[in-house]
């Protein structure tokens, strides 16, 4: 089986991108190993702190945001840094080409319950000064790579630097992530939907009217019967569709009306979109491709609709 390695370099992937990448997966590769010692480690239940996003950091949060900026700042191709844990950009090396966006551990509500949960990670050419937030403010569409790390029943890598969607899963024995699912297709077409049920009176009301139809079957509109799922974990969604289809909503409500979401774009919405579009699904904000948004801060939050290409068309015929 070949290793991300020997695949990154098949794909003709710059080293420098190779070195960048290996920096992230040797930080994901311990918090691997500290998600499977759980108590054992000590990692459970909160640090007793904030991040800049008025959120209360898990001890895990943190970990996870220290494992990766630490592996970050020693590689020398890597200018910056941003993620969700921290109230600024870090500046790693000023020669770098490549700025580093991350949420270190997506589903932070799912760590103390044993269920799923994973690192996003988005990766954009360095332009300007990277200690200032402006050079981080790129579009999607911009992203030189993408990729997450799941941590279930076996941790999988998945990743795309332009070329398709690769999936490899961690050998634990070789400490090497191996491919074992090569350019991942999303079906066009599911009947497979996951959003937070709990917030339905709160959004707008075309996803009101979207879902409504959803959930009357075969006799609805869509004419179809609908499953849903809610894990709580965005990449655990993310790989449900990436391995059979669906569609993943996180829409704009009314309980923070100024906020265009609760996901972020830098680090959730972007990432996922690319992955997620690059293995032939659609990724939206209800009115325009997430990949499309250009920032005006690095913590904005986004609305996203994505999976399924022929579903995601339908949410947002929905809402126009
Ligand atoms: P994070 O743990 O990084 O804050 O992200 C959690 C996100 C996402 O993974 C998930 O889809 C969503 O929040 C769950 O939100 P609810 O608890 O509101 O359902
Ligand atoms: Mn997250
Ligand atoms: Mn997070």
């Amino acid at each position: 089986m070949k290793t991300v390695r020997q695949c990154l370099h098949a794909e003709g992937t710059p080293q420098s991108l190779v070195e960048t990448l290996d920096a992230i997966l040797l930080a994901c590769k311990e918090i691997a190993s500290q998600l499977h010692q759980g108590a054992l480690a000590g990692i459970l239940g909160c640090a007793g702190q904030e991040n800049v996003q008025g959120e209360t950091q898990k001890k895990l949060d943190v970990v996870s945001n220290d494992l990766l900026k630490s592996y970050l700042k020693n590689c020398s191709f890597v200018a910056g840094m941003a993620s969700e844990e921290e109230d600024d950009p870090v500046e790693a090396n000023k020669e770098g080409e490549y700025l580093v966006l991350f949420d270190p551990l997506d589903g932070s509500s799912n760590i103390d319950v044993n269920v799923t949960v994973g690192t996003i990670f988005s990766i954009l050419p360095a332009k300007g000064d990277a200690s200032k937030v402006e050079s981080y403010l790129q579009p999607g569409n911009q992203q030189i790579a993408a990729g997450y790390v799941v941590y279930g029943p076996s941790t999988l890598l998945v990743l795309s630097t332009g070329k398709g969607v690769n999936v490899y899963t961690l050998h634990t024995g070789a400490l090497d992530f191996l491919l074992t699912r090569e350019q991942v297709k999303i079906p066009a077409v599911t009947k497979e939907f996951a959003i937070n049920m709990s917030n339905q009176r709160f959004w707008e009301p075309a996803m009101q009217n979207y879902v409504a139809d959803m959930l009357k079957g075969e006799e609805g509109p869509l004419e179809k019967r609908y499953n849903m799922r809610w894990v709580a974990s965005m990449v655990a969604e993310v790989h449900r569709i990436i391995t059979r289809g669906g569609i993943f909503m996180y829409p704009w409500d009314s309980r923070e009306p100024l906020k265009p979401g609760k996901l972020r774009l830098m680090y959730e919405g972007n990432p996922m979109s690319f992955l997620v579009e690059q293995a032939g699904g659609a990724a939206s904000n209800t009115k325009m491709d997430i990949m499309d948004v250009q920032p005006g801060s690095i913590h904005e939050r986004v609305s996203v609709v994505l999976g399924s290409k022929t579903e995601v068309e339908i949410a947002v015929k929905y809402h126009n």
